[in-house]
C-alpha cells in the first residue's frame, strides 16, 4: 500500500459580483466594509466588487480601494473601479444603487428627483444588458422608491420583484424610538412594517408591531405619542441627523442596506415581516407599478410576498393614502423617464 495522504479537494465557490455604485460617497464608505467582510452574501461567499463612481469621484476611490486592499479580506478575490456603466454591472447578481446627490438642510427627499432621476434610467438599462440572469436591485440613492421605478421601468427584460427599495432604515428607527419607549432591548420589538414613501409621509406601522409578541399599542397604550411624536420623529429622522451632522445618514444607511440585502436573501421567520419597498401588485388598494413600501415575508429562495390580512383604522387609512398620493405625484413628475 502506498504511504501518500489522500486529500480531498472542496470545489471552489463561485465568487458573486457585487456592484456598489457611488462606491467613494459616504455610504459607500461604511457600505463596501461590510460586504468585503461577509455580513451580506456569508462569511463562506467569495465576492468580486464592482465600483461605479463618476470621474472627479475616481481618485476617491482609489484610496477606498486601496483600504479594503489593506483590510485583506479573504473574501474579496478582485475589485474593479470604473466609470463604466456596462463594466460595472457585468456579471453582478446584487446590484446596490447608491451613487446619487443626498440632500442639505430645508429640502425634502423628493426636490431631489431632478437631479437624480436621470441617473437611473441608464443605470436600469445598463444592468438588463449586463448583470447576471439571477440579479437582484436595491436602491438607496433618493428620492429611492421612484428613483426604484425609473430603473425597473427602464429594464422590462428583469422580472419586477428583483426590484427594491429602502425602507428598512425607517424599519430600524422606528423599532429604536419603540424600544426605548417601552424601555426594552431592540430585539423585543417585531412586525414593524413601513408602508408607503421613504419620505416624510411614510407610514411606520405602530398598530400591527409587536414587543415581545404583544402589540406595541398595549404595551404603550399612549396612542398621542404614537400618532404623534413617534410618527413624526420617524418620518423626519433623516432630517435631523442632516441638521446634527451637516450630512445625511451614512453609518445606519449602509447598516441598513446591509440589512435589507440579508432579509431579501433569508427566510422571514413565521412571526415577523421586514419592511421593503417592492413593486405593488395592488395589495391594499396601491395602484400597481408603484415602489411602495410593504410588510414584506422572504421564502428564502429569492421569491418574496406582501403580509396579507392587516386591517388599517381610519387615521393609518388616511396615512397610507397621503403616502400613496405623494407616490403617485412623483410617478407623473417623472413620467418621460419611464423608457
Ligand atoms: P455622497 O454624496 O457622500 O456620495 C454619493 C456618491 O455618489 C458620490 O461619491 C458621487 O460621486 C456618486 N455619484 C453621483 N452621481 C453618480 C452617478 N451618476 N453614478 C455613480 N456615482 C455617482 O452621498 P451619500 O451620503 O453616500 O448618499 C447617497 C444617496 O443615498 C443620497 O441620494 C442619499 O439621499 C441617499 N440615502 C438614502 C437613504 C435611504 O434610507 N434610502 C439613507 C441615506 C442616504
Ligand atoms: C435618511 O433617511 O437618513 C436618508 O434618506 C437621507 C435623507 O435625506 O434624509
Amino acid at each position: 500500500m502506498s504511504g501518500g495522504i489522500s486529500l480531498s479537494v472542496m470545489p471552489a465557490t463561485a465568487p458573486v459580483h457585487v456592484t456598489v455604485t457611488g462606491a467613494a460617497g459616504q455610504i459607500g464608505y461604511s457600505l463596501l466594509f461590510r460586504i468585503a467582510s461577509g455580513q451580506l452574501l456569508g462569511t463562506d461567499q467569495p465576492i468580486v466588487l464592482r465600483l461605479l463612481e463618476i470621474e472627479p469621484a475616481m481618485k476617491a476611490l482609489e484610496g477606498v480601494v486601496m483600504e479594503i486592499d489593506d483590510c485583506a479580506f479573504p473574501l474579496v478575490e478582485d475589485i474593479v473601479s470604473t466609470t463604466d456603466l456596462d463594466t460595472a454591472f457585468d456579471g453582478a447578481s446584487w446590484a446596490l444603487l447608491v451613487g446619487s446627490v443626498p440632500r442639505r438642510a430645508g429640502m425634502e427627499r423628493g426636490d431631489l428627483l431632478a437631479v437624480n432621476g436621470g441617473i437611473f434610467g441608464p443605470q436600469g438599462r445598463a444592468i438588463a444588458a449586463n448583470a447576471d440572469s439571477d440579479v437582484r436591485i436595491l436602491v438607496v440613492g433618493n428620492p429611492c422608491n421612484t428613483n426604484c421605478l425609473i430603473a425597473r421601468a427602464n429594464a422590462p427584460e428583469i422580472p419586477p420583484d428583483r426590484w427594491f427599495s429602502m425602507t428598512r432604515l425607517d424599519e430600524n428607527r422606528a423599532k429604536s424610538q419603540l424600544a426605548r419607549r417601552a424601555k426594552v432591548p431592540v430585539s423585543s420589538v417585531s412586525k414593524l412594517a413601513v408602508w408607503g414613501n421613504h419620505s416624510a409621509t411614510q407610514f411606520p406601522d405602530y398598530a400591527h408591531a409587536l414587543i415581545d409578541g404583544k402589540p406595541v399599542t398595549e404595551v404603550l397604550d399612549d396612542m398621542a405619542w404614537l400618532r404623534g411624536d413617534f410618527l413624526t420623529t420617524v418620518q423626519k429622522r433623516g432630517a435631523a441627523i442632516i441638521d446634527a451632522r451637516g450630512l445625511s445618514s451614512a453609518a445606519s444607511a449602509a447598516n441598513a442596506a446591509a440589512d435589507s440585502v440579508v432579509s431579501i436573501r433569508t427566510a422571514t421567520s413565521d412571526d415577523d415581516f421586514t419592511s421593503l419597498a417592492v413593486v405593488s401588485r395592488g395589495e391594499y388598494g396601491v395602484p400597481e407599478g408603484l415602489q411602495f413600501g410593504f410588510p414584506v415575508r422572504t421564502d428564502g429562495k429569492g421569491g418574496w410576498s406582501v403580509a396579507e390580512g392587516l386591517s388599517h383604522d381610519d387615521f393609518a387609512s388616511d396615512r397610507i393614502r397621503i403616502t400613496t398620493e405623494e407616490l403617485m405625484g412623483e410617478r407623473s413628475e417623472v413620467s418621460e423617464l419611464l423608457a
